[in-house]
């Protein structure tokens, strides 16, 4: 056992890890990519952020990733303790909910896609937020149906769903953990009552959103009372301890019953927020059949709807496998223009066929049809571009017939677990239920609040997506597991809203199709293209030539900063190994997991 230092954060229990290789390598990868130059790397230099992640981590007895290395080092420990996946994860998410506030939550909700050793089975379980009984159809338009802009969907109590987190977390304990339910929130309730170091980057977010977090006074008086001097401040979070504290206690009936139900109810009603007691004490989450499908011998297993991911993620792979990709070359002109073109068509289909299917019947099996994806392959031309405007959801379908975080944890018996859990924007609705430190979220805008609206993500929906009471709103998150010869291949996931779907399908396609370690999979640069607005993404920077080229087959090109955030772990040679994902530079993958 060593002691580390993270950013200024005391970390116990991890590797001492050197930083001298692994830039040099990364910056070869890069330029020999030929599209981009190395500027992940300069990026980062003016941020001025020291990324957490120096290497790849390796282990043979289990391995975790988080978007913050003090929610790592808490998967490590509990692993240690002789808990598994499950009991690993668990205590995760409760950590994040303390030390990455902006998303990490017990006010959000979720999915989680897990392979279970013993049974032999892939599972995945629906935690998402549900729209309050009380919500209707056109609770964000103008009495004459225009749309309200005053952001009641993205801010304040009328933009909360029902929270499914704890409920989530809870039904995973009782079907798969080993270790007590409250030794899993122990740490969590540590780091809220005894603080923890704010980093850099957090310092960063606190000052971005210090307008968003200073309106209500509950919120500014947890989040903004240093503001803006945040420098080697510990942030501490009393009130959520003592929520934790009742959680620990009395398990999920601690949040969804009793006291801290109340409270949520209470500061609803006085503010105009419409979540009631009875919407918290009937909420449950969905065990769900995962959607499981090929991709050149692998087998990949992924979130089924309310996600729109998985089924996009197939799809799209379905497409793209009539391709050799390797032949194409990584981000080169042909495969950008091809990525762009299959991204157009799955987001066109996701805005009309995709929402929650205990509301709606979504096309599942026909969008990710061999016989759909075929068509769609043969109307693809490499060298042009298809206008958005003239790609329509279901084109080529037969007529009979739609601030988050990621972490994946893996342990020594073969158990890999894969979630993705969100407060939606960063840091929610910017509400704190008062007495509580419970932030909640603003998932309500995930819905469709109209037709042709689009939402804070640029995404449009239609009837599939619409608000309903009870209804879950459709969701980018795709938790991936991929299997090769039963066992596990990888594992990987994204915060970043609609660009998850297409950072998690360049992840598989860098592993997959290209080869890629870890850590070049997680520096490659990635684009995105959602169909509507009409603009093909790329991360940072491109190459003068290759821009023209492009624009000269029709794309109008953006470049943006990175958005996304993957956070994998690989499994070879009886090996794992994982990287936390450098664009947000407090995650980290570590495996210092004892025999
Ligand atoms: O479920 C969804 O698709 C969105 N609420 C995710 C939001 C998100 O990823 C924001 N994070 N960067």
């Amino acid at each position: 056992m060593v002691k580390l230092i993270i950013n200024g954060q005391k970390v116990l229990r991890l590797k001492i890890i050197t930083n001298t290789k692994v830039l040099s390598t990364s910056c070869l990868f890069l330029v020999s990519l030929n599209l981009f130059s190395s500027d992940p790397i300069a990026y980062l230099n003016t941020l001025g952020y020291e990324p957490a992640q120096k290497e790849i981590a390796y282990s043979k007895n289990g391995m975790v990733t988080t978007q913050h290395f003090l929610a790592t080092s808490v998967g490590e420990k509990i692993l240690n303790k002789g808990g598994n996946a499950y009991d690993a994860s668990i205590a995760i998410a409760f950590t994040l909910a303390v030390v990455l506030p902006r998303a990490g939550n017990i006010g959000g909700g979720g999915f989680m896609v897990m392979y279970d050793k013993e049974t032999e089975k892939p599972y995945s379980i629906d935690y998402r937020e549900k729209a309050p009984a009380k919500s209707h159809q056109d609770m964000y338009l103008y009495d004459d149906g225009s749309f309200n802009k005053e952001k009641l969907s993205t801010f304040g109590y009328l933009s909360s769903g029902v929270p499914g987190t704890v409920a989530g977390l809870w039904e995973v304990h009782q079907k798969f953990g080993s270790l007590p339910w409250e030794d899993l929130i122990e740490d969590a309730i540590f780091y809220a009552e005894n603080g923890f170091y704010i980093t850099p980057y957090m310092e960063d977010i606190l000052i971005r959103y210090n307008e968003k977090m200073s309106f209500f006074a509950e919120t500014r008086n947890i989040f903004q009372a240093d503001f803006p001097n945040f420098k080697n401040k510990k942030f501490f979070q009393k009130d959520l301890a003592k929520t934790l504290k009742i959680i620990a206690v009395e398990g999920k009936d601690g949040f969804y019953k009793g006291e801290i139900a109340e409270k949520i109810a209470d500061d609803m009603k006085l503010n105009g927020g419409l979540i009631s007691i009875n919407d918290l004490n009937n909420y449950s989450p969905v065990w769900r059949d995962p959607i499981i499908s090929t991709y050149r011998d692998n087998q990949i297993i992924t979130m089924p709807p309310p996600s729109s991911g998985g089924v996009h993620i197939i799809q799209m792979l379905n497409i793209l496998e009539n391709y050799d990709l390797e032949e194409l070359e990584h981000n080169s002109i042909e495969y950008i223009n091809l990525l762009s073109e299959v991204m157009k068509y799955a987001y066109a289909d996701r805005s009309k066929y995709l929402g929650d299917p205990d509301f709606y019947d979504v096309p599942v099996d026909k969008i990710t049809s061999d016989h759909y994806s075929k068509k769609i392959f043969e109307s693809i031309d490499i060298g042009s571009s298809k206008k958005s405007k003239d790609i329509h959801p279901g084109m080529f379908m037969d007529s009979e017939s739609h601030e988050t975080t990621h972490f994946s944890v893996a342990d020594k018996n073969g158990n890999v677990v894969s979630s993705t859990y969100t407060l939606n924007s960063t840091f929610g609705s910017g509400v704190v239920i008062k007495g509580t430190g419970i932030l909640m979220n603003n998932e309500m805008d995930d819905f469709s609040a109209a037709p042709g609206i689009p939402n804070q993500f640029g995404l449009l929906g239609a009837e599939a997506n619409k608000i309903s009471p009870g209804k879950r709103p459709l969701s980018s998150m795709s938790p991936t597991i991929v299997m090769k010869n039963n066992e596990l291949f990888f594992t990987t996931g994204s915060p970043g809203g609609s660009r998850i779907i297409s950072a998690v399908l360049q992840s598989i396609l860098n592993i997959i199709d290209f080869e890629m370690n870890l850590e070049e999979a997680t520096y490659a640069k990635r684009i995105h293209h959602q169909w509507q607005p009409d603009i093909l993404e790329i991360e940072l920077s491109i190459d003068d030539k290759i821009k023209s080229e492009l624009e000269a087959m029709g794309y109008e090109i953006r470049i943006r900063r990175p958005l996304t955030c993957i956070q994998t772990i690989m499994y070879k040679n009886k090996i794992y190994s994982g990287y936390g994902d450098f664009r947000r530079p407090d995650a980290f993958a570590s495996g210092n997991i004892n025999d």
